[in-house]
């Protein structure tokens, strides 16, 4: 019998579209789950969180860029994050207790993570991120998408930012520029673990 043809076209923007918008009912429940990780008692709406899903024309640049199949099954298989999630938050604290209650969640299952935190890339580039697979019913049928889940600190996010203009959006990075990003990174590294103990400082004179 011959192999069903369908899938292995390339897809179209409206098949593209269609699989997208089930992945954004994927990213609309992980967003609220991860409002409420983010909302204790004593942090309530500081946390920033965004989110968005992949244009049709970024997935195809992705898959021409990574050497995935530009198929509905290239894209459901190799693509995690059509739906990403970024919750830019105060300290590394908070980033690994939204990390724990992420992996503790019914629901959620965590099959991927990238500690950038604790191994940050050869540039300096910092942030979690986890790929969590999330159940979507819709029209009397379940699906698992992939959402792609960034954490940050402010200062990561600034320094993503920054290099995100400088470097990757650049025709013609400097090495000076790169140089000095790797630089800013160790400062914001600095910063971020400067932070974890003037609250653990805080903390232990309330206590006290
Ligand atoms: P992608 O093909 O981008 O998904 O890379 P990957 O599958 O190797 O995953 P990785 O976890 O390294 O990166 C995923 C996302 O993290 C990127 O799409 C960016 O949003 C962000 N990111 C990763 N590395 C960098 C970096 O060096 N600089 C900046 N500004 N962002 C980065
Ligand atoms: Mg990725």
């Amino acid at each position: 019998m011959e192999e069903p043809f369908q899938n292995q076209e390339v897809i179209t923007e409206e098949e593209y579209i269609a699989y997208a918008k089930l992945c954004k009912r994927g990213l609309r429940i992980v967003n609220a789950h991860i409002k409420n990780f983010c909302d204790t008692d004593d942090n309530y709406g500081n946390d920033i969180i965004t989110y968005r899903i992949k244009s049709y024309k970024s997935a195809m640049e992705k898959c021409e860029r990574k050497n995935y199949p530009p198929t509905l099954d290239g894209i459901k298989k190799q693509m995690q994050d059509v739906a990403g999630l970024r919750a830019i938050m105060t300290s590394i604290d908070d980033i690994y207790r939204v990390r724990n209650n992420i992996y503790a969640q019914p629901g959620l299952e965590v099959i991927e993570e990238h500690d950038y935190i604790k191994n940050p890339k050869e540039n300096g580039y910092s942030s979690l991120h986890l790929i969590v697979i999330i159940q979507v019913y819709y029209d009397n049928m379940t699906k698992s998408v992939p959402v792609e889940i960034q954490l940050r600190t402010y200062s990561m996010q600034g320094w993503a930012a920054a290099e995100h203009k400088l470097i990757y959006k650049s025709s013609n990075p400097s090495d000076e520029a790169k140089a000095k990003l790797k630089h800013s990174a160790a400062h914001s590294r600095d910063f971020d673990n400067e932070v974890v103990e003037m609250f653990e400082e805080q903390k232990n004179s309330s206590e006290n």
